[in-house]
C-alpha cells in the first residue's frame, strides 16, 4: 500500500511538475505515513498479545487462587495458616485453616495425658516431645527447621492426621524430670527463649502452658517413674503411662523416699522455672492450664478447643491415673515430709486428691 501511494504520488508529482524541493517533502510525507502505519500495526500487535496473555494470567489465578477469606476477627489473621506440605496434598481440606500451637510443660505434669486428649480430636495433631532428640535442639537453626517442618504438616508421627488437621503442634518440656538437685538438661526452649518467642510471634504460634498445681505430687510421680525405669515391675517394660487399672495398681505400690533436705529447694526451683517461662512467653498468644483443673473441670477442654479454634468435641484418653487419693500411701517417710512442709507456703500440697 505504501508502495502504491509512493508511486501515485511520484506520478502525480511528475504530472504536476512540482517544484524542486517537492521530492523531499513527499519523502517526508511517505516517511510520516509509514511511521503512523508502523505505530498502528505495533499497537494492534501489542493489543493482541495483551488479549492472548490476559486469559492465561486469569487461568493461573483460577488454579492458584488463595483460599477464600476466613470469617475471622482481624487480630486472628496472623494465627491462620494454609500450609502446603511437601510430602502430600491437603486435598479437600486445603482451604481449611490451620492453627499452630506448642504445649509448654514439665515432665510428670499431665502433659502426656493432655496430649492424648488433644489427639483424640479428629482435627488436632500433637506430635509429642519432638525436642527430646538432642540433635533437633542443637542450635536455633535446627530448632527452627524442626518447627517449620512440623507446622508445614510435613512431620510424620503416630499423631499426624495430615490433610484435615486444623491445629498442629508439639509438646515441649521446660525442663527434664530430675528428682535430685542436679541441674536437669533442658530441651532448648528456655535457653533459646528469645528466638523462640520471636518465632512464635512472627509465625503465629500459640502457646498452651500446662502446669501442675500440686508440685509435691509431681515430685512423687517423678520418683516413682524413675524407680519404674530401673526396676520395670510391669513384665520388664518401663511405662511412663498406663492404660489399665491393673497396671496402675502395680505401679502405685511403690513408696518413694523423699530427701527432705532438698524438698523445699526443689519445689522452689519448679516455681521459679514456671514464673520465668511465663515471663519469657507473655508476649506470645497463650493460655495457661493446670492439670488439676483439666481433671476436675470439663469446661477446660472446651476452652482449649476454642483457643485452637477447632470444633468442640468430647475428648477421651485411655490413660489411667497411677497415684490416686492420699499421698501418704506413696511416701515412705511421710511424717518427715509433713514436718518439713508444715508452716511453709507448701503446706497445702500435703492434701488434695490430684
Ligand atoms: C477418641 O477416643 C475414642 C474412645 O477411646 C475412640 O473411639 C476414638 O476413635 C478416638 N478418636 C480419635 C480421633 O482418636
Ligand atoms: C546447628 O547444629 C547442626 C547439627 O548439630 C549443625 O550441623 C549446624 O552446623 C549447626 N549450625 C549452627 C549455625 O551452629
Ligand atoms: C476435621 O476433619 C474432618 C475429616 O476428618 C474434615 O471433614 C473437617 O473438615 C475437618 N474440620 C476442620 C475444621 O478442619
Ligand atoms: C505379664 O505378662 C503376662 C503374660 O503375657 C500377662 O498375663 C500379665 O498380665 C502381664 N503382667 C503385667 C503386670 O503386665
Ligand atoms: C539429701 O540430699 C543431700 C544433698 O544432695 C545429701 O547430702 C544427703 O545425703 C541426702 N540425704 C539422703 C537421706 O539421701
Ligand atoms: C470450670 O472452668 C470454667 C472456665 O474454664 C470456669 O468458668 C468455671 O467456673 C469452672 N468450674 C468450676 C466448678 O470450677
Amino acid at each position: 500500500m505504501a508502495d502504491d501511494l509512493c508511486f501515485f504520488f511520484s506520478k502525480d508529482s511528475f504530472i504536476i511538475k512540482a517544484p524542486k524541493k517537492s521530492p523531499l517533502a513527499l519523502r517526508m510525507v511517505v516517511l510520516v505515513f509509514a511511521m503512523v502505519c508502523g505505530v498502528y500495526i505495533c499497537s494492534i500487535c501489542l493489543k493482541q498479545i495483551g488479549i492472548r496473555t490476559n486469559p492465561g494470567f486469569l487461568n493461573v489465578e483460577v488454579i492458584e487462587r488463595p483460599c477464600p477469606e476466613p470469617n475471622i476477627e482481624p487480630w486472628e489473621t496472623p494465627y491462620v495458616h494454609y500450609p502446603r506440605p511437601k510430602t502430600y496434598s491437603r486435598a479437600e481440606c486445603k482451604c481449611n485453616p490451620v492453627r499452630y500451637f506448642a504445649i509448654l510443660s514439665m515432665q510428670r505434669s499431665g502433659s502426656g495425658w493432655f496430649e492424648t486428649l488433644l489427639n483424640n480430636h479428629t482435627n488436632i495433631s500433637s506430635n509429642g516431645e519432638i525436642f527430646s532428640v538432642k540433635v533437633r535442639r542443637s542450635n536455633v537453626s535446627t530448632i527452627t527447621e524442626t518447627l517449620d517442618k512440623i507446622y508445614n504438616l510435613d512431620w510424620s508421627s503416630s499423631a499426624s492426621k495430615n490433610e484435615c488437621t486444623a491445629a498442629v503442634g508439639l509438646k515441649w518440656m521446660l525442663n527434664q524430670a530430675k528428682a535430685s538437685g542436679i541441674q536437669p538438661e533442658q530441651q532448648g526452649v528456655m535457653r533459646h527463649h528469645e528466638e523462640i518467642v520471636e518465632y512464635f510471634k512472627t509465625r503465629g504460634v500459640s502457646a498452651i502452658f500446662l502446669f501442675r498445681r500440686n508440685l509435691l505430687r509431681r515430685m512423687i510421680s517423678i520418683l516413682a517413674n524413675s524407680y519404674d525405669r530401673d526396676v520395670k515391675p510391669l513384665n520388664g517394660t518401663h511405662k511412663s503411662h498406663v492404660h489399665s487399672p491393673r497396671e496402675a495398681e502395680i505401679l502405685a505400690k511403690y513408696k518413694s523416699l523423699i530427701n527432705t533436705t532438698l524438698l523445699i529447694p526443689s519445689l522452689k526451683q519448679v516455681e521459679d522455672t514456671t514464673a520465668k517461662a511465663l515471663e519469657y512467653f507473655k508476649s506470645a498468644r497463650h493460655i495457661i492450664l493446670y492439670y488439676e483443673d483439666v481433671v476436675k473441670n470439663h469446661t477446660k477442654l472446651l476452652d482449649v478447643q476454642d483457643f485452637l479454634k477447632v470444633p468442640r468435641r468430647e475428648l477421651k484418653s485411655r490413660q489411667v491415673k497411677i497415684h490416686k487419693g492420699s499421698l501418704l500411701n506413696y511416701v515412705e517417710n511421710w511424717d518427715e515430709v509433713q514436718k518439713s512442709l508444715k508452716g511453709t507456703h507448701y503446706e497445702s500440697l500435703l492434701s488434695g486428691d490430684y
